[in-house]
């Protein structure tokens, strides 16, 4: 939510904080804005919309300088316009600020600082950051120590970064419960929200942690605490490739990202997952509960987790909106394990009910796919999925390989705990290692991919769409529906196929196209018959089956058909489809597929 880019060294600036916003577009896209000194003077550009409308406005200026700070924004306070975009400024116009998160105290401070003669320019929070830092100047300090006394003032949460016409060989940035990622280069240096902003230049990091500031020079990066005491931080090499962050001759980084899966769901399968090793062995028997925690469609992850998990470990599991948890008191103990699921591994709900939960003295394990991200630092242990860079908004790769951990989860406690033997376990990984070998074939199959574009074809002018799973591919339906909403704005429910005499089958008429989730598992034969009322009141039925179900064929309008697996495994198999189709809806609408309106990549505030 928000995306910081900035740049010190040999090079110019502005160009590589305008690259640098352009792959962090997906965290925010309402405006955009870059800050840099050019000849001692400070200069600001910005611009609402995309980046592309900032750097047309950018077109006309010349200047080549070597420190520049830029920002993508997902408004929060104030509308996106071209006054509300940041960089903010002071009243001298020396001091230029971008900042991502929500400064709590900042009607008193603004008023506080109104009343001492600061006049504001727009109706943002930021803005009062660059005024605290001018007031501090001015009382004599230099810029880290003026950024220091003006974050000392502020409540909330904030990763920013500030450069002064007065000092123009360093960056000054600080973090508090928003992230922030500096680039180690030779000679330059850069800062960023997230690791592709700069990942063209170099994949070595310095991950900041909450209260602690930066000083980055062209030659240097140096970290304090709040109090201006150094701190030593390792540096990390980031395993990802930039090609992983591009196109790769996709329309869409979405399409590239589905049909990335089956490498991904690989990769996942035999990535280090440490917590397995040994020594951790009593982490996985330590717990007679598991709690899964998350947002979105990693809730949708944990909610199949809990079929893997209850089914093969035999441990009872409750799954909770991240956003929801800390408000109903759940029941927490040290015989808690809570399993925090988060593709970016920053989003503010899913942080806030890790940390309520070590506070209770639970313990916690983190699916994550971002290294060093804040959740995974906070967490006692993460297991990484290696989906490499998920760049568009809605997310594919990083659930189904959520999906892998969370199995490879249930089949290890399983094992350690004794509920499965040698065989069962053996036949349960077997079946998950076959699993990238059938998306691929499926993927490939250019009759599924003729068959998705044309259903998608006869369905893109729909305003209403249902759609209906049971057992393990129920939350399928929810997924499915999200992705549609999403990316394509067409109104979409999932719904336990059980469930719809309950009330949603009232919806049902002849415009109305079903999706139904139905492969040969145990409630085949339930959900043959949710497709006969379906029928029955004339809905029109796509149904994702297997090849061998005759019973469907006849029934349904569309049938797509994936590969057969163990029944607690199709959902990696049965997601694929309804991504395609709501991409190919999106699409044929001319949405932006990998921005959808108002939606950011990492909800970074809650
Ligand atoms: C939907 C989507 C969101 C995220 C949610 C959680 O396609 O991407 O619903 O799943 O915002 O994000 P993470 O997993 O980063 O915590």
């Amino acid at each position: 939510m928000c995306g910081i880019v900035g740049y010190i060294g040999k090079d110019n600036a502005k160009n590589i904080v305008i690259n640098g916003l352009k792959r962090l577009e997906y965290r925010g896209y309402d405006s955009a804005g870059v800050a840099f000194i050019d000849s001692g003077e400070l200069k600001i550009f910005k611009k609402s919309g995309k980046i592309r409308n900032l750097e047309f406005k950018l077109n006309k200026d010349l200047s080549l300088p070597h420190v520049a700070i830029g920002h993508t924004r997902w408004a929060t306070h104030g509308e996106p316009n071209d006054i509300n975009a940041h960089p903010h400024t002071d009243c001298s116009g020396k001091i230029a600020v971008v900042h991502n998160g929500i400064i709590e105290n900042f009607t008193e401070l603004k008023k506080s600082l109104e009343n001492r003669g600061h006049k504001f320019k727009s109706q943002t929070d930021t803005e009062v950051i660059a005024h605290l830092v001018e007031e501090e100047i001015q009382k004599g300090k230099n810029l880290q120590e003026a950024v220091l006394s003006a974050v000392a003032k502020l409540k909330g949460s904030y990763a920013a970064a500030v450069i002064y016409e007065g000092e123009p060989d360093k960056i000054v940035c600080v973090r508090k419960d928003s992230p922030l990622v500096i680039g180690i280069g030779e000679g330059e240096n850069f800062i960023a929200s997230d690791v592709p902003a700069f990942l063209s230049y170099t994949n070595k990091v310095i991950f900041l942690n909450d209260n602690e500031c930066a000083v980055v020079t062209a030659d240097n990066v140096q970290i304090f605490d709040l109090n201006g005491h150094k701190v030593e931080k390792e540096i990390k090499k980031i395993p990802w490739s930039i090609a992983q962050a591009e196109k790769g001759g996709y329309k869409h980084f979405m399409l590239k990202e589905i049909y990335e899966q089956p490498k991904a769901i690989a990769d996942t399968i035999s990535g280090k997952l440490s917590i397995f090793e040994k020594k951790n062995e009593k982490i996985l028997t330590n717990f007679d509960k598991i709690q899964i925690v998350a947002c979105g469609t990693s809730f949708h992850a944990g909610l199949i987790g809990k079929f893997f998990i209850e089914s093969i470990s035999r441990i009872p599991v409750s799954v909770d909106y991240a956003s929801e948890y800390r408000y109903r008191n759940p029941i927490i103990d040290k015989k808690t394990l809570i399993i925090a699921i988060s593709q970016s591994g920053e989003t503010a709900d899913t942080l806030a009910a890790v940390r309520l939960a070590r506070k209770k003295s639970a313990k916690v394990v983190a699916i994550c796919n971002v290294i060093g991200s804040t959740i995974t630092r906070e967490a006692d242990y993460t297991i990484y999925t290696h989906a490499g860079p998920e760049i568009s908004v809605a997310s594919t790769k990083a659930f189904t390989t959520q999906l892998a951990a969370l199995f490879l989860f249930a089949v290890e406690v399983a094992k350690v705990r004794k509920t499965i033997d040698e065989e069962t376990e053996n036949k349960l990984l077997n079946e998950l290692s076959e699993i990238p070998k059938k998306l691929k074939t499926f993927l490939d199959s250019e009759n599924e991919k003729k068959l998705i574009r044309n259903i998608a074809l006869e369905f893109y002018n729909s305003q209403d769409a249902l759609y209906l799973g049971r057992f393990v591919n129920y939350p399928i339906a929810l997924e499915g529906a999200l992705k549609l909403k999403e990316i394509s704005y067409i109104h979409a429910e999932g719904y336990p196929a059980g469930e719809m005499k309950h009330g949603p089958i009232a919806l049902i008429d002849e415009k109305m196209p079903v999706v139904v989730i139905a492969p040969k598992d145990r409630v085949y034969e339930k959900i043959v018959s949710n497709i006969e009322e379906v029928k029955a009141r004339k809905g029109k039925v796509i149904a994702v089956t297997n090849a061998n179900c005759p019973e469907i064929k006849k029934l349904a309008d569309f049938t797509i058909e994936i590969p057969t697996t163990e029944e607690l495994l199709y959902p990696f198999l049965t997601v694929v489809p309804l991504q395609l189709f709501a991409y190919h809806i999106a699409d044929f609408l001319g949405y932006d597929v990998d921005q959808p309106r108002n939606l950011a990549k990492s909800v970074t505030v809650e």
